[in-house]
C-alpha cells in the first residue's frame, strides 16, 4: 500500500492509542503459563501480537475472545505447552520470537520456528546462546537465523547470564526459560532495559528480585517452577505508538492533543525526556498503576524546539524511538547527535540506514556513523517531496508519514501495510487530529 502524507494545519483532539506492544506479548505469553483463566483488557490487535496469539494456540492455548472485548486466555501452567504439529510462523515480531523461544526452551518437544523477510534476517544467536547453556537445542539457518529448530528439555538448568548487550527480548527469554529451571536463574544487564517482563512475572506470583551491582550493571533473578496465578492483565497504550502523535503536535503550529492512558514505565520514556530538552510542552499526570506498569494522560502543545545532544546512555529506554526524534531532529534547530545507536542495524530494518537516507531523500542534512547520527535543522519545514519504501518496517512508515505532515511537499510511503504489525488505524486516528494522510495512486 502507498500512502501520501501531505502539509498539516495545527492537531487537536483527545485520543487513546492501541495497547503497548511489549505488553501484549508478554500478557499472552505469560497468561498463558499460569494456572486457570486471564482476562486481558486493551490488548494490542495489531499483526505482531496476532502472530503470538496465533503461535499460542498452536501449542495447546485456549485464546478467545469475549463480548466484552477482552482476551480470555485459559493457562496451561508452567511447562504445560504442548507440541505443535505446523510451523510457528511469527510474521515480523522479533519480540514474539524471542520470548516464545525461551518458553519452548523449557520444553521437551521440538518446535519449528519461522517469520517474514525481515524476521529471517534478524539475529537469534543472541536469545541462543543463554538458552543453550541453559539445555536447550538448538537447529538455525546461517548466521543463527529463522527458521529454527528448538528443541527444550523439561528441566533446564538455572545460569547467571552476563549480557554483552542491554536487551529486554534477550534478557525476558532467559527469565522466561528460568521459569522452567529449578532454583535461581539471573541475567546481568549492562544498562537496564525495559523491565516489562519483571513486572508482569511479579504481578502473577513469581519471586523476581532487581539488584544494583557495584560496577553499576543490575542482576534480574527469577526463581524457577513456581506455579502463577491468573490475574487481570490490563495492557496499557503504547509510548511508542503516542509517540508519533507527540512530534507531529509539538511541531504542528496550534496543536494541542491529549492522550489518555499512556504506559509511562520510566525504561519507555528516553523520548519523553529528549523532547522536553528540546522545548516541547508536555504535560503529564501522576500515573496510576495497571498491572505493575504506570499510566497517565499526556498533554501535548506546540512549541519551538532546539537541537541536543542525546547521550549513548539514553539508548535503552527509546530504542524504537529513534526514527521519530531524527524527524523532530530535522525539525529543531541546530545539529542534534545521538551516540550509541549500533542496535538499529539489527531492528525490523537497519533502521540507522532507513532514518539517514530517508532524511537525505527529503532535504535534510544528515551524518551517519557506524552506530551514531547528527541530523541538522533548520528550524523550518524540509522541502520533503520524495518516496520512502517502509522496508518491513512500522515504525520507519509512520515516521516518514509523520514527517510528510510537517514538510513542504507531500512525502509517499510504499509498503505501509506494514504499520498494521503496531499501529492499526494510526491513518485514522491520525486524520481525526487534523492530518492529510490518504492512499496515494
Ligand atoms: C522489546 C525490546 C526492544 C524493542 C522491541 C521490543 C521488547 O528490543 O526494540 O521493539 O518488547 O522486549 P531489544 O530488547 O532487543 O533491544
Amino acid at each position: 500500500m502507498r500512502l501520501r502524507a501531505s502539509a498539516a494545519g495545527a492537531l487537536a483532539g483527545d485520543v487513546r492509542v492501541p495497547g503497548d506492544k511489549s505488553l501484549s506479548h508478554r500478557a499472552l505469553m505469560l497468561a498463558a503459563m499460569t494456572v486457570g483463566e486471564t482476562k486481558v483488557t486493551g490488548l494490542l490487535e495489531g499483526e505482531d501480537v496476532l502472530a503470538t496469539l496465533t503461535a499460542l494456540r498452536d501449542l495447546g492455548v485456549g485464546i478467545e475472545t469475549g463480548s466484552d472485548g477482552a482476551y480470555h486466555v485459559q493457562g496451561v501452567g508452567v511447562g504445560g505447552l504442548a507440541e505443535p504439529t505446523g510451523v510457528l510462523d511469527l510474521g515480523n515480531a522479533g519480540t514474539g520470537a524471542r520470548l516464545l523461544t525461551g518458553l519452548l526452551a523449557g520444553h521437551a518437544f521440538t518446535s519449528f520456528l519461522t517469520g517474514d523477510d525481515s524476521l529471517r534476517q534478524r539475529p537469534m544467536g543472541r536469545v541462543i546462546k543463554p538458552l543453550r547453556e541453559m539445555g536447550t537445542s538448538f537447529l538455525a539457518r546461517s548466521g543463527d537465523r529463522l527458521p529454527l529448530a528448538v528443541t527444550g528439555k523439561t528441566s533446564l538448568s538455572p545460569i547467571v547470564y552476563e549480557q554483552p548487550v542491554a536487551s529486554a527480548q534477550v534478557k525476558s527469554a532467559v527469565l522466561l526459560a528460568g521459569l522452567h529451571a529449578p532454583g535461581k536463574t539471573s541475567v546481568i544487564e549492562p544498562a537496564p532495559s525495559r523491565d516489562h517482563t519483571e513486572r508482569m512475572l511479579r504481578h502473577i506470583g513469581a519471586e523476581v528480585v532487581t539488584e544494583a551491582l557495584d560496577d553499576g550493571r543490575s542482576a534480574i533473578t527469577v526463581t524457577g517452577q513456581p506455579e502463577l496465578a491468573a490475574r487481570d492483565l490490563p495492557v496499557t497504550g503504547d509510548p511508542s505508538s503516542a509517540a508519533f502523535l507527540m512530534v507531529a503536535a509539538s511541531l504542528l503550529e496550534g496543536s494541542s492533543i491529549r492522550i489518555d492512558h499512556v504506559g509511562l514505565n520510566p525504561l519507555r520514556t528516553g523520548l519523553f525526556t529528549c523532547l522536553n530538552e528540546m522545548g516541547a510542552a508536555i504535560r503529564t499526570g501522576n500515573g496510576e498503576l495497571a498491572a505493575g506498569e504506570p499510566a497517565s494522560w499526556v498533554e501535548i502543545e506546540h512549541s519551538r524546539m532546539d537541537a541536543i545532544d542525546v547521550p549513548a546512555e539514553r539508548a535503552p529506554s527509546m530504542i524504537d524511538e529513534y526514527p521519530i526524534l531524527a524527524v523532530a531532529a530535522a525539525l529543531a534547530k541546530g545539529k542534534t547527535r545521538m551516540n550509541g545507536l549500533a542496535e538499529l542495524r539489527v531492528k525490523e530494518s537497519d533502521r540507522l540506514a532507513a532514518i539517514a537516507d530517508g532524511l537525505s531523500a527529503a532535504g535534510v542534512k544528515v551524518e551517519m556513523g557506524e552506530d551514531s547520527l547528527i541530523v541538522e535543522g533548520t528550524g523550518d519545514p524540509p522541502r520533503g517531496g520524495c518516496t520512502i519504501d517502509a522496508g518491513h518496517d512500522h515504525r520507519i512508515a509512520m515516521s516518514f508519514l509523520i514527517l510528510g505532515c510537517l514538510s513542504q511537499h507531500p512525502i509517499e510511503v510504499t509498503g505501509a501495510e506494514t504499520i498494521n504489525t503496531s499501529f492499526p488505524g494510526f491513518v485514522e486516528l491520525m486524520n481525526k487530529l487534523g492530518a492529510k494522510i490518504d492512499v496515494a495512486g
